[in-house]
């Protein structure tokens, strides 16, 4: 089945002069109130254009970060608007609430082709309680429905699920339609061999995308912290190394599998550890030779020589998870050097977002603009390679799916 079957784009929706509610993912990192990685905004910004350029009242709504309730310090939405505002070169209107009298009398004096971004919607739990009289207030706000904050359709909130159904006229943003077009070829038919790569920290947050891409790939690729936990299942002494004590036994079953299913497992065979997170340099040593009170941090020249190998040939890549702390320079040699082998492969290069497209863009050059998809969600981009069925995007569907 096509992922888009039955999800109708923007650009067939009737919007001119029209109130249209554009979900947006505006959740970015934020320094106080500098935003530290604008990728999110700049991503939404061909929608944008699009529903101003065609004469759109515009609504903006987003979530920021996970705020308490009644606490609302720092997570305001006003330092995204000003950067909006920047980028398109017009004013952004900023109502001090998503719902009630400011918001209707801003939307209210919006002219076609003007915007306003809505004050962050979990400022109201309802929010995250799919609440269905919350849902009738935002629905209440326009007359087309909009969604291109595809790092949130995985939660069945209200302004990503509950008001969308409210809507007869409602459809996807460019950004969410390229995201599902490309992650959705790795679901339904990757172009084979599949090269999957994952790392970062856990290997219980990863369980089911394991178990998902074992039954896809030919070689799945494990690094990061997660590799220990690997590695200290077949027997080896990582020493003061980050380990999920718990997992060996499921780390083990993997291993098991991925041997039933044919799908070649690749570890790291040295590391670079040190003997703390501060440490100024990190040694290389073999998989099996940690000393005592060290750490892996990254993993080492042999290891990142073995994974690029595995890309050569390759027509699909997948990758999710840093090789190692690549925030501090001495154990980044891992995350960037993978992240320029997959730049320079020829395969279709899928990177999942949260910490390795902040990694593939801080790895400089034109590394980043050589992937062939960075998404731009994290949790929604591992549901999706789950073969989930994710609410935001299921209920955008206003014809079946054939
Ligand atoms: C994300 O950053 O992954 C999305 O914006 C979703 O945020 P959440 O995990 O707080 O729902």
């Amino acid at each position: 089945m096509n992922p888009l079957a039955g999800i109708k784009s923007i650009r067939d929706l009737p919007i001119e002069n029209k109130k249209v509610f554009l979900r947006v993912d505006f959740n970015v990192p934020l320094d106080g109130t500098t935003i530290t990685d604008d990728s999110r905004i700049r991503e939404a910004l061909p929608t944008i254009k699009h529903a101003l350029d065609r004469g759109a009242r515009l609504v903006l709504g987003s979530h920021l970060g996970r705020p308490k309730p009644g606490k609302t310090e720092g997570l305001s939405l006003e330092p995204c608007g000003a950067r909006l505002a920047e980028l398109l070169g017009i004013e952004v209107h900023l109502p001090e609430d998503c719902i009630g009298d400011a918001p209707k009398k801003v939307i209210h004096d919006l002219r076609a082709g003007q915007v306003c971004l809505l004050e962050n919607l979990r400022f109201h739990p309802e929010e995250e309680k799919n609440d269905e009289a919350f849902a009738q207030k935002l629905a209440d706000l326009a007359e087309i429905y909009v969604d291109d904050a595809f790092g949130a359709v995985h939660r069945a909130h209200a302004s990503v699920f509950g008001m969308a159904k409210l809507f007869r006229d409602r459809g996807c943003g460019f950004l969410l339609e390229k995201e599902i077009d490309a992650l959705g070829k790795l679901v339904t038919a990757p172009e084979k061999p599949y090269v999957a790569v994952l790392g970062g920290a856990k290997v219980s947050d990863k369980i089911a995308v394991v178990d998902a891409l074992l039954e896809q790939c030919q070689i799945l690729v494990i690094g990061g912290a997660m590799a220990n936990t690997f590695l200290a299942a077949q027997g080896k002494n990582l020493q003061a190394s980050k380990i999920e004590g718990d997992k060996l036994s499921l780390a083990r079953s993997i291993l098991e599998k991925a041997k039933t299913k044919k799908v070649e497992i690749l570890l790291p065979t040295d590391l670079i550890v040190a003997q703390s997170l501060e440490s100024k340099e990190g040694k290389v040593v073999a998989a099996d030779a940690v000393p005592e009170h060290h750490m892996a941090l990254d993993i080492g020249p042999k290891s990142l020589d073995a994974f690029a190998a595995a890309f050569e040939g390759a027509k699909t890549v997948f990758w999710n998870g840093p090789m190692g702390l690549f925030e501090k320079k001495p154990f980044s040699g891992g995350t960037f050097g993978l992240a320029k082998a997959l730049a320079e492969s020829s395969a279709f290069t899928v990177v999942g977002g949260g910490d390795s497209a902040a990694a593939v863009h801080a790895a400089g050059g034109d590394i980043a603009s050589k992937m062939s998809h960075i998404s731009t969600g994290g949790g929604a981009s591992l549901e999706l390679i789950e073969g989930k069925k994710l609410p935001g995007i299921e209920v955008l569907r206003t014809a079946s799916p054939t």
